[in-house]
C-alpha cells in the first residue's frame, strides 16, 4: 500500500509516497481501507514541527478519514468488512489502509455521503460540540459570532449554532468563501478584512453584542472580540491559526464579566474526561445521520498532491474541507 510519509520536519514540500505492506490487525484492531482522509490545520503543523503534539519521525500525517472495513481481529464485535465507517487517528490517516486501535473512534458513515465528507466530519464535529455544547453550553436564541467560519472547525460551529437554535454571525477574510457559509446556515456573514466585524455584531444586535464568541483565528480578531461581547459573554479559544496567542485584557474581562474557555477537544475526550467522550459516542452518529455538520468539501487531490492540498489551507482557499482522495 502507499503512504505519505513525513521523516524530517518542514514546509508541505518534505512529504513523500513511500510502500508499506498493508496491515495485519491484532485481537482487538480494525483495518480500513481508506477512500479519503482530510486535511486539517494541525497537519500542517505538525509536519513543521510546531503542534503541541510530536510524533516520533518518521510518520504518517493526517488525523481523521473514511473507508471501508477491510478486515476485523477475532475480538472486534462492533465492525464487520465492508462496513462504511469514519475514524479518528493521531496520526496515520494519509495512508491506503489504517489499522485501527480500540480508543481510535470509529463511527458508521451515513450511507448517503461520500468518503470525502466523511473524511472531513470528525475533528471539525467533535471541536464544535465540545465548545458550543460541552463548554459555552450554546442554548436557542443566543447570538453566536464564528470566526474563521470558512474553515473547517468555524464551519462546523456555524452548522452545530444553527441546529442548537442560535443566531449564527460568521466572520471570515474573503467575500466568496462567506458567500458559502451563509448558503450553508449563517444568517450573517462578515468580512473581517475589509470590515469592522466589532461594529457589524453591535449593529446587528442593538448594540448587545454576542452572547458566545468561537475564535480559531486568535491573535487581533480574539483581542476585538472583546468588545464585540455581550455582557457575562463566553469566549471559546479554539485555535491561532492568524500566528499567534492573544493578549486578552483582564480589565476588559472583569468589567463585561467574560467567561474565557480554553478548548482542548481531542485531548478531553481522549484523557481528561473520558466520560464526555462517551457522549459523542452516541451524539455524534445522532447529528451526522440528521445531516448536522456535513462537511462542505471544496478541494480534492490525489494522495501524490498532498503538497497542493496543505498548500490551499495555508493560502486560505478552502471552505470546509480539503481531501485527499486514494486511489484504490
Ligand atoms: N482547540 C481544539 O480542540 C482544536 C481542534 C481542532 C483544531 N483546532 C485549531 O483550530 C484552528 C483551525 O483549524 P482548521 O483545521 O479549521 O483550519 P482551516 O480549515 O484552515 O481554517 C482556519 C481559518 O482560519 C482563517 N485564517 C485567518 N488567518 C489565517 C492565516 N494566517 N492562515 C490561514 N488561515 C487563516 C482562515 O479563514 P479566512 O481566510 O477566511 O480568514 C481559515 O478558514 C487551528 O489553529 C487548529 O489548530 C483546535
Amino acid at each position: 500500500m502507499r503512504v505519505v510519509l513525513c521523516d524530517r520536519l518542514g514546509d508541505p514540500s518534505v512529504l513523500k509516497i513511500v510502500e508499506r505492506p498493508i496491515p495485519e490487525p491484532g485481537p482487538h484492531d480494525t483495518v480500513v481501507r481508506v477512500g479519503a482522509a482530510a486535511v486539517n490545520f494541525p497537519d500542517i503543523l505538525t509536519v513543521s514541527g510546531e503542534y503541541q503534539h510530536k510524533p516520533e519521525l518518521p510518520f504518517v500525517p493526517g488525523i481523521e478519514g473514511a473507508g471501508t472495513v477491510h478486515a476485523v481481529g477475532t475480538e472486534v464485535v462492533t465492525r464487520r468488512p465492508g462496513d462504511r465507517v469514519i475514524f479518528g487517528i493521531r496520526p496515520g490517516a494519509f495512508s491506503e489502509y489504517v489499522k485501527l486501535a480500540p480508543h481510535n473512534m470509529t463511527m458508521p458513515l451515513p450511507d448517503d455521503w461520500s468518503f470525502a465528507e466523511g473524511a472531513g466530519f470528525r475533528v471539525g464535529a467533535v471541536t464544535a460540540y465540545h465548545s458550543l455544547i460541552h463548554r459555552a453550553h450554546v442554548k436557542a436564541g443566543d447570538v453566536l459570532l464564528v470566526h474563521g467560519a470558512s474553515g473547517g472547525v468555524g464551519l462546523a460551529a456555524v452548522q452545530l449554532g444553527k441546529h442548537l437554535g442560535a443566531r449564527v454571525i460568521a466572520t471570515g477574510g474573503d467575500d466568496e468563501r462567506l458567500a458559502v457559509v451563509r448558503q450553508l446556515g449563517a444568517d450573517h456573514v462578515v468580512n473581517y478584512r475589509t470590515a469592522d466585524f466589532v461594529a457589524a455584531v453591535k449593529g446587528l444586535t442593538e448594540g448587545r453584542g454576542a452572547d458566545v464568541v468561537y475564535d480559531p483565528v486568535g491573535g487581533d480578531v480574539l483581542e476585538r472580540s472583546v468588545r464585540a461581547a455581550a455582557y457575562g459573554a463566553r469566549l471559546l479559544v479554539v485555535g491561532f491559526t492568524s500566528g499567534g496567542p492573544s493578549k486578552l485584557m483582564s480589565n476588559h474581562i472583569l468589567i463585561k464579566g467574560l467567561s474565557v474557555l480554553g478548548v482542548r477537544a481531542g485531548e478531553t475526550i481522549a484523557r481528561v474526561s473520558p466520560e464526555l467522550g462517551r457522549d459523542y459516542v452516541e451524539e455524534l452518529p445522532r447529528l451526522a445521520a440528521l445531516g448536522v455538520m456535513r462537511p462542505h468539501i471544496s478541494h480534492r487531490f490525489p494522495m501524490d498532491q498532498v503538497a497542493d492540498a496543505f498548500r490551499v489551507l495555508l493560502d486560505r482557499k478552502v471552505v470546509g474541507k480539503a481531501v485527499i482522495e486514494m486511489a484504490g
